[in-house]
């Protein structure tokens, strides 16, 4: 089997802590690095988060480098307490066995972008992949694909407008939809048909695994958390819809789109305009549109099965 180099840019964050497990399971996938950015919570937590991950699935192969701490857009937004204070969920974690690569998370992206084919998976804001543009310009012609969570094609989660992702980088996400390269977009539209229940939580906690207890124990608050905003306890999987467009390109039904982004605006920062007519039908920037969560959810519970202790 032919495996698909990937680069997974995160903001760990519990729906990314799951997307990175998948990925690290997956034989479809040669994960050559993670790299941190400032979202959900702060760099130095993403960063320990994205270690603690790595660690956990047993891949201290996998470098773990930090890249930017702040937006280009400002403000600089505050923790977001969706995944707990550390981003994690709040458990009790040891030191991670994987330490941090010393080098620029930016400048590591580019490395393995020179070093040959690489698909870059960004499941947080999009600001290591801007500075990236604007650090190396014409990069872009160098990289395979580029697969983002993010955006929305109508409601927003942390505006009624915008998607966390993009509203916490607006500029970011402009550089990047701008650039010429192929895109492949999963929105809030496509990741909420994409979600785990009760009776998941309880399938990885059975597994009696470390990846399956801590699984399970991450996204029990995440859980009271969906219940309290959207009066379910259905955990979103948004980061892991961008994992699962590699691992079954045909699982997930797409089509061709021209995208923008909203930077300014009073009510409308960060709101993505996703042009669905038909003269973008052939574009290489896609979105994705519709997506069957048994199978997902079939897949998903397959691979951290693979996990043992
Ligand atoms: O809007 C969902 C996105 O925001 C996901 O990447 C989640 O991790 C949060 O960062
Ligand atoms: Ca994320």
């Amino acid at each position: 089997m032919a495996r698909t180099r990937v680069l997974i840019d995160t903001d760990p964050g519990v729906d990314d802590a799951v997307a990175l497990l998948l990925a690290l399971a997956s034989p479809e996938l040669d994960v050559v690095g993670v790299v941190a950015v400032n979202g959900n919570v702060s760099l130095d937590k993403t960063a320990l988060n994205a270690r603690r991950i790595v660690a956990l699935a047993g891949r201290d192969d996998v470098p773990v480098c930090a890249g930017c701490a702040r937006p280009l857009s400002e403000p600089v937004i505050e923790d977001s307490l969706v995944h707990g204070h550390d981003g994690l969920g709040d458990l009790e974690w040891n030191d991670p066995a994987v330490a941090l690569d010393a080098r620029d998370g930016v400048d590591f992206i580019a490395e393995m972008i020179d070093q040959g084919p690489l698909t870059i998976v960004a499941i947080g804001p999009l600001t290591n992949l801007a500075v990236l543009l604007q650090r190396y310009p014409g990069i872009e012609g160098r990289v395979e694909h580029v697969v983002i969570m993010g955006g929305a094609s109508l409601q927003g989660n942390v505006t009624p407008a915008a998607e966390f992702n993009i509203w916490a980088d607006p500029e970011a996400a402009r550089v990047v939809f701008d650039a010429n390269w192929r895109i492949t977009l999963m929105p809030l539209d496509l990741t909420h048909q994409a979600f785990l229940d009760d009776d998941d939580l309880a399938y990885f906690s059975d597994l009696g695994t470390e990846v399956g207890r801590r699984t399970a124990a991450m996204l029990e608050p995440y859980a009271q958390f969906h219940e309290r905003w959207y009066g379910t306890r259905d955990v979103i999987m948004h980061d892991a819809m961008a994992v699962y467009e590699l691992l079954d390109p045909h699982a997930i039904t797409k089509q061709g789109v021209r995208l923008a982004v909203e930077v300014g605006g009073v009510h409308s920062r960060g709101a993505t305009f996703i042009d669905r007519r038909r003269e973008h039908a052939q574009s290489e920037v896609r979105v994705g549109v519709r997506v069957d969560n048994d199978r997902f959810r079939s897949l998903l519970r397959q691979r951290l099965a693979t996990y043992a202790d």
